[in-house]
């Protein structure tokens, strides 16, 4: 069967449709293969290749640096090896500002060459336009407000939004004009709770938080921030479901201990003539 949408694979409409029956949506980031195949084996629903990649994979302090190459590559390798979830790939930095037809091309790369199922993008009204242009394209497209990473300098760091009358109701606004262009989804970053709830009581689509409480119809995070890759990074909205920087670090001393001192390879390991 053709890779593009297995017959099982989380839709749209499965998002939608989770929204009406109060089935809460759970996701997380994946950029490699590795991770993708053990995401097959649990219930998660939607996974995002998140420019995350930027500071998780790639190095950088933050998301501004990643390129639509390296969107595309992970994407891939996602792609090639993730079955059921519902596949998202974010649009990063000045993709989708310079015009409606450059932000779809690019957003049609990581449909095509990626394999995405839809796409992300930062921003409230200013990004209505692309959009509606995604969408009348048939591109599935997720939006994202309150911390939007690729405006750390405007915002002047990485910072709770919405706090104060005028911000909840520009925030409001955004969400009620991204609905209303066609976005199937809503990511709220670092948003105070009650903020997260009105919304996600006001429109229909599921809105899906990080840092946003839990009056939003989904959650996302970062998957080595969940699995606790790095033990000094420890937001307060942040859970982690496990340390594996103990684990592999004690692994890898064990394997460094074992090769200097002669332990491994044991006979066991070893091919006969
Ligand atoms: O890039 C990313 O990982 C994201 C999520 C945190 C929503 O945008």
């Amino acid at each position: 069967m053709s890779k593009v949408l297995k017959r099982d694979t989380i839709t749209v409409s499965h998002l939608l449709a989770a929204k009406q029956v109060k089935r809460r949506i759970s996701s997380v980031t994946c950029y490699d293969s590795a991770f993708a195949r053990i995401l097959n084996q649990t219930e998660i629903d939607l996974v995002l290749v998140g420019d995350s990649l930027g500071n998780v994979m790639l190095g950088y302090e933050g998301t501004i640096p990643v390129t639509l190459d390296d969107m595309i590559h992970h994407t891939k390798a996602v792609h090639r090896v993730l079955e059921k979830p519902f596949l998202c790939a974010d649009m990063p930095f000045l993709t989708y500002h310079t015009s409606e037809a450059d932000a779809l091309r690019n957003a049609g790369r990581l449909i095509q060459e990626g394999g995405a199922h839809g796409v992300k993008v930062e921003g409230g009204r200013n990004i209505c336009g692309v959009v509606k242009a995604l969408v009348s394209a048939g591109i599935p497209v997720m939006g994202h407000l309150g911390l939007t990473p690729q405006s750390v300098h405007t915002m002047g760091g990485y910072k709770v939004q919405g706090r104060g009358e005028e911000a909840r109701k520009k925030l409001t606004e955004d969400a009620l004009a991204l609905e209303a262009a066609g976005v199937f989804a809503l990511v709220l970053e670092m948003v105070p709770e009650s903020l997260a709830r009105d919304i996600s009581e006001q429109v229909k689509i599921p809105t899906i938080g990080i840092g946003a409480g839990p009056g939003c119809d989904g959650q996302i995070l970062v998957l080595h921030d969940l699995l606790g890759f790095d033990a000094d990074f420890n937001p307060k909205f942040l859970k982690k479901y496990a340390n594996l920087s103990d684990v592999i670090e004690s692994a890898l001393r064990e394997y460094d201990h074992e090769v200097k001192s002669g332990i491994f390879p044991t006979a066991q390991h070893s091919f006969k003539d």
